[in-house]
């Protein structure tokens, strides 16, 4: 049988104010799971091992960590694909990122659900209820259904670049599960919504780091979503924002010369922004880093 050592984070805050880690050595069958290995480990060396589960089976959302720094479902992954993948025979298990660990491997998932119902994730139906169901056919719902799949497990948002630079960022998931009401054809507040999420934390302020899409375990591609809900930004007229306001100048900037230009691109975005940056314009301008916008 494989032996690995397990190196983990612990926090166990009856006890310790600080965090800190621990290492078992663990002889294991051949093809358990991060999760296997945890139960293992809490059954046979230190029961007070903390980690949230439920259906084992990449369903329910609840065990998401970070196995050697890369957000995994806990119930999907092999260790023995954590070993291949980073080539040793430890594996580091921690709390998924951007949240606060509770315990052991448990986070404070507060804000994740905060901003979850920020979002309205729910249909709000247009005009009176029909007699019966409401129809939609078929292809409609294929263009939400990637986003119907999220199982809010908030592995984007252990891996979201822009949450980290911001906690008040609203998010993959949030926003995947945005798109897929403001995208459904019997949901009435299109509008309204894509206002909701064009504001400040909003959809403008994502990054595109691209890691919700890698590491998402359900294949829902968060970065799609949010670019989906720029589009319809647009689409609704609501562009007042500086992320709707550049994604313009940028798309301009693109179709009139070709190539970037910051010398119109940063006025485009924001004229007030600009002026206060004509200093640094000029030196730009002088040291030939930038085209003059004449
Ligand atoms: Fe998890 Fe993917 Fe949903 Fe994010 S979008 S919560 S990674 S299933
Ligand atoms: Fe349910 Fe892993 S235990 S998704």
């Amino acid at each position: 049988m494989p032996t690995t050592t397990i190196d983990l984070f612990r926090f166990q805050p009856d006890h310790s104010d600080e965090p800190y880690r621990q290492q078992f050595e663990l002889e294991h069958e051949d093809g358990v799971t991060v999760l296997d290995a945890l139960l293992q480990l809490q059954n046979e060396q230190d029961a007070t091992i903390a980690m949230r589960y439920s259906c084992r089976s990449a369903i329910c959302g609840s065990c998401a960590c970070k196995a050697d720094g890369r957000t995994v479902l806990a119930c999907m992954e092999q260790i023995e694909e954590v070993k291949a993948r980073s080539g040793g025979d430890t594996v580091t298990i921690d709390p998924i990122g951007n949240f606060a660990p509770l315990k052991d491997l448990i986070v404070d998932l507060d804000p994740f659900w905060e901003k979850f119902k920020a979002v309205k994730p729910y249909l709000i139906p247009d005009g009176p209820a029909p007699e019966n169901e409401r129809i939609v056919p078929k292809e409609a719902m294929q263009k939400i259904e990637k986003e119907a799949a999220c199982i809010l497990c908030a592995a984007c948002y252990s891996e979201c670049n822009s949450l980290a630079a911001d906690p008040e960022f609203v998010g993959p998931a949030a926003f995947a599960w945005g798109h897929r009401f403001a995208g459904d054809v019997r949901d009435g507040e299109r509008k309204e919504r894509v206002k909701l999420y064009s504001g400040d934390h909003g959809v403008w302020d994502c990054t595109r780091c691209m890691y919700c899409n890698e590491r998402c375990p359900k294949g829902v591609d968060p970065r799609d979503a949010i670019e989906k809900l720029g589009g319809s930004a647009f689409q609704e007229g609501v562009t007042s924002d500086t992320g709707a306001r550049h994604a313009k100048a940028f798309l301009i900037a693109m179709r009139t010369g070709g190539k970037l230009n910051e010398s119109l691109l940063v006025p485009d975005t924001d004229p007030l922004w600009a002026q206060l940056d004509v200093p640094v314009a000029l030196r730009m301008l002088v040291m030939g880093w930038a085209r003059s916008p004449l």
